[in-house]
């Protein structure tokens, strides 16, 4: 069975095709009646190991508009809790026969060693600091429809300015977003403090700054991300006043990109921290509810295409 575990593992042509597949579904999720029957019969578990609104929710909403049987496994009321091991809670769902597992885990690698073990397709819901790989997905698709919007049509991002800024050492967000954007032709610039930037990043083909001001500098897009302080172990942190002066996208340093840029953010945000209310509710330029709304159309593609092969239907291309 093939997964979907990370963006890095995914060729060009399967990014704008599992983007197309997705096309379809954002027209579709806005009739009043949505319910199709295209997975009817089968079992999908949601299994969540950490906590999560927009992601267990629309893999959820996904499933269900696809008339598939959605079942969700909170690890905080499993037997996790009891001391069972990641892999026989694994063997453990393979044997309920789901026909695709979706996974969070705050460890990097947990979905792999997952998809090692059971039958069916494995989605990644986020690995610790390493992939979110359907949020990248749902984020290019916002960008696209946004610019379609603005009657800026256009296949990939070939000669756009992204910068992402924030705690991108801990972000699966900001890893598959730099192989998402630069596999669809943006240049990415990546922005944080020296301390919550990895090493390596410049060898990706990213552009590194700490200087906020200079990375903003005739950006087209900025995605801003949070501290993500539950993953911060004896590292600097940051006063959320200090990091907000230094780091936090105002109204006024918006002025510093493109006149027309757009914001985003894939949440949950912390307002007055990383960004002002009154960047994150601007109608014109932020597009954070979008990204929102995309996640459900991705995640419907995405639990398609990979349950295809059960479903006797040809996989990534038909
Ligand atoms: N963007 C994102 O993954 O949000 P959740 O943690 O709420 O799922």
């Amino acid at each position: 069975h093939r997964d979907l575990i990370a963006i890095s593992q995914l060729e060009r042509h399967e990014i704008l095709y599992l983007l197309h597949e997705a096309q379809q579904w954002i027209g579709w999720n806005r009739q009043a009646s949505k319910h199709s029957e295209l997975l009817s019969g089968l079992t999908i578990i949601n299994a969540f190991f950490e906590n999560s609104t927009r992601t267990l929710l629309s893999f959820e909403i996904a499933g269900k508009r696809l008339g598939a049987d959605v079942v969700n496994m909170h690890a905080a009321q499993s037997s996790v809790k009891k001391g069972e091991t990641l892999i026989d809670t694994a063997i453990t769902l393979n044997a309920m026969r789901a026909d695709a597992i979706v996974i969070r885990h705050a460890s990097s690698g947990a979905t792999q060693l997952i998809a090692d073990k059971v039958d069916c397709p494995v989605l990644n819901a986020g690995d610790g600091s390493h992939e979110h790989p359907t949020q990248a997905l749902l984020d290019a698709l916002a960008l696209r429809e946004a610019l379609a919007a603005r009657g800026e049509a256009a296949e990939d991002f070939t000669g756009m300015t992204v910068v992402i800024c924030g705690d991108i050492l801990h972000s699966r967000v900001a890893r598959s977003n730099l192989l998402c954007l630069q596999a669809l032709g943006a240049i990415v610039r990546l922005c944080a403090p020296p301390a919550l930037m990895p090493a390596g990043v410049e060898a990706m083909g990213a552009q590194v700054f700490h200087d906020f001001d200079a990375a903003l500098d005739g950006a087209d897009v900025v995605m801003m991300l949070r501290l993500q302080s539950e993953r911060m172990s004896g590292q600097f942190i940051p006063s959320a006043r200090e990091y907000h002066h230094l780091y936090g996208l105002t109204t006024k340093r918006l002025g510093l990109a493109r006149a027309d840029a757009l914001v985003m953010h894939p949440g949950p945000m912390n307002r007055g921290v990383e960004i002002d209310s009154e960047v994150a509710d601007m109608l014109d330029r932020s597009i954070i509810t979008r990204q929102v709304e995309m996640g459900v159309a991705v995640r419907m593609a995405s639990l398609d295409i990979l349950t295809r092969p059960a479903r006797g239907v040809e996989g990534w291309s038909r």
